[in-house]
């Protein structure tokens, strides 16, 4: 079968990361903040459907810039620090770790109780992790089903700044201890084991929130007063653009430009990988917006991929990528090699085990481990199998792109999940192939 080309440019979606962080953040303003190219993702409107649940005002508004051009952003207005209402419901997260993660830690200095709870997936997902840390400040937590997991409680209250060692490089997990942090009484100190993305202190410094980096050890005190609202422009996801640059990568003839991607050291594995595996890559136009580099990324199809390692601390700034790197592995001359990476099993899904027995299926020579998975890679992919996903979008991504890769089209079992992070994912794909 003949397979098509990617030709032509395209815009991802706002970084939803980033999206998550700015609205969270606004509610430390007295006024209204202004944000545009705010994540579509689903996500993020779980974000933003809390946060409203909590007092935030948070609306869509246009208007036409100085060219006459509509402008579409979103408007969070706020009345500052620790004037957060309590809740007349559940605050419920959908499919998103982060959200929840970041609002028990916004929660937890907030004199009322919340009730957390969310989807299947994020009643699997372990709490404990972030709930550990913000119990230790004294924020008092009452697991309603099973000890660390969702549902659960937070009464928050009059913390007490801490210093923690965490075990995972989790940005977040440290930033649900710093949005905490804000809010204690005292100094709080996060060390992480090694580098995760620095998406929270960027945005901090960029809205003048205080806070001192001793070699990537961050410390701040409690924000006494409002800080100014401020207007945003989020880059692009990094993490949406990755199944892009994949399918360029192993599809020759291939020529793909993905404009104002977000290109954080802490998010930019797939870039490195796709470089060392001989994928022909360019960063265009390097800048700084808002305090976060971003570029063009130009990619080209061309000759087969080389095979790789991935291990160790560079895992965590390609944690949600390695399942779609994994489908470049597949293609590899050689060996591709993930280790390191356990922390792929507490996501959205087990990832490593998705991908592995989705891959082994559809024809892959690749052997799961306790922390990774082999690939032997093959020119040609048969295909034409069934595709799991968990309803986990970034599988579902993933069946999209193998369909482009593999000789017989595969029957992925639902792609609705994609809203999660990327809701025009499908059509954007099929608009730039070309036969
Ligand atoms: C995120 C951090 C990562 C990532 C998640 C988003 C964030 O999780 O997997 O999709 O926005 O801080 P961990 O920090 O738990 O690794």
């Amino acid at each position: 079968m003949q397979k098509s080309k990617l030709i032509g440019n395209i815009e991802v979606p706002g970084d939803k990361s980033i999206s998550h962080r700015v609205l969270i953040f606004a509610s430390f303003c007295k006024g209204i903040t202004k944000i545009e190219g705010l994540s579509p993702a689903q996500d993020c409107a779980s974000t933003a459907n809390c946060l409203s649940s909590l007092g935030l005002k948070i609306n869509d508004k246009e208007s036409n810039d100085a060219k006459g051009k509509q402008q579409s952003y979103i408007t969070v207005e706020a009345s500052g620090i620790k004037q957060l209402h309590a809740p007349k419901a559940n605050l419920f997260v959908g499919n998103s770790g982060t959200t929840i993660r970041l609002l028990a830690g916004l929660t937890a200095g907030q004199p009322f109780t919340c009730q957390f709870d969310g989807d299947e997936s994020i009643r699997q997902r372990p709490m404990a992790r972030v709930l550990q840390y913000l119990e230790k400040m004294g924020a008092h937590i009452d697991y309603i089903d099973k000890e660390g997991l969702a549902p659960f409680t937070i009464r928050g209250g009059n913390l007490e700044g801490q210093e923690f060692k965490l075990k995972v490089a989790s940005a977040q997990v440290q930033t649900a201890i710093l949005l905490a942090g804000l809010q204690a009484k005292g100094k709080t100190t996060v060390h992480l084991p090694s580098i995760a993305r620095d998406h929270t202190t960027r945005l901090f410094k960029h809205i003048g929130i205080p806070f001192q980096n001793n070699d990537g050890s961050i410390s701040l005190e409690a924000l006494n007063d409002p800080i100014r609202p401020f207007q945003y422009k989020v880059p692009g996801d990094i993490s949406s653009a990755a199944f892009f640059m994949v399918a360029t990568a192993c599809l020759p003839g291939s020529k793909l430009v993905l404009t104002n991607v977000g290109i954080n050291s802490g998010r930019t594995l797939v870039i490195d990988v796709l470089k060392r595996m001989g994928a022909n890559i360019t960063l265009l136009n390097t800048r700084i917006m808002a305090n976060e580099p971003i570029a063009d990324i130009e990619i080209i199809g061309g000759d087969q991929l080389v095979g790789t390692e991935i291990s160790g601390n560079e895992i965590a700034s390609g944690i949600d990528e390695i399942p779609i790197l994994a489908l470049a592995g597949a293609f590899c001359k050689g060996n591709f090699v993930v280790r390191d990476a356990s922390e792929l099993r507490h996501k959205e899904s087990d990832r490593l085990q998705l991908i592995t027995s989705n891959l082994k299926i559809a024809g892959v020579d690749i052997t799961e481990s306790e922390d990774g998975f082999t690939i032997v890679g093959k020119k040609n992919i048969p295909g034409g199998s069934l595709w799991q996903t968990h309803l986990d979008h970034r599988l579902a991504m993933c069946g999209l792109v193998a369909n482009l890769l593999f000789d017989n089209p595969l029957s992925i079992e639902e792609t609705a999940s994609t809203v999660i992070s990327y809701p025009d994912f499908a059509r954007d794909l099929k608009s730039l192939a070309k036969n």
